[in-house]
């Protein structure tokens, strides 16, 4: 188990103090940090808003920026867990063929769908730097963290887009 009961509590708890502090696209950048800085295993955290057929990247925090800016929905992991509107957990990055490289150090990726509804709005993507880095326990957790900055990305969509 990578994200035991005792720290899922409090980080929501976290999360809920930067999400009534901050609005928009401020509160998923912050909430990118919060996560990658309180997980060893969180190595690159990026929110990506859908729009029309294409996500795009609203918010993040990592060493490396990504070139995967936009990526139509028909693409890689991120569009597949759009596309299906479910969490996807890839083990091995270097055996999905549809996987899109951005890190030569990335080893496994969870992406998470944040909906309003039925409606899928974007999703939380991650990056993990060992194989099988993540479990179940990432995806409760990861899915009530989505479930939280539904409202955030919302607004984000009406803010000027990011530099
Ligand atoms: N690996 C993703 C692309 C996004 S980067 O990991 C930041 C994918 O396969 O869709």
């Amino acid at each position: 188990m990578t994200v035991p009961p005792r720290q899922a509590t409090p980080a929501l708890l976290q999360i809920d103090a930067i999400l009534s502090r901050l609005q928009g696209r401020q509160a998923l950048a912050e909430v990118c940090r919060f996560l990658r800085s309180s997980f060893r295993h969180y190595r690159w955290v990026g929110v990506y808003r859908l729009e029309g057929a294409t996500l795009v990247l609203d918010a993040w925090d990592g060493a490396q920026a990504t070139e995967h800016t936009r990526i139509p929905l028909d693409r890689g992991v991120c569009g597949r867990a759009a596309r299906e509107g479910r969490t996807v957990i890839v083990d091995d990055v270097r055996s999905d063929p549809g996987y899109l490289a951005c890190f030569l150090e990335t080893r496994a990726e969870i992406v998470v769908p944040v909906r309003r509804d039925d409606r899928v709005l974007g999703e939380i993507d991650i990056d993990g730097e060992t194989v099988a880095a993540y479990d179940a326990s990432d995806e409760r957790f990861l899915e009530a963290v989505a479930d939280r900055i539904s409202g955030a990305l919302e607004r984000s969509a009406s803010e000027p887009p990011p530099a």
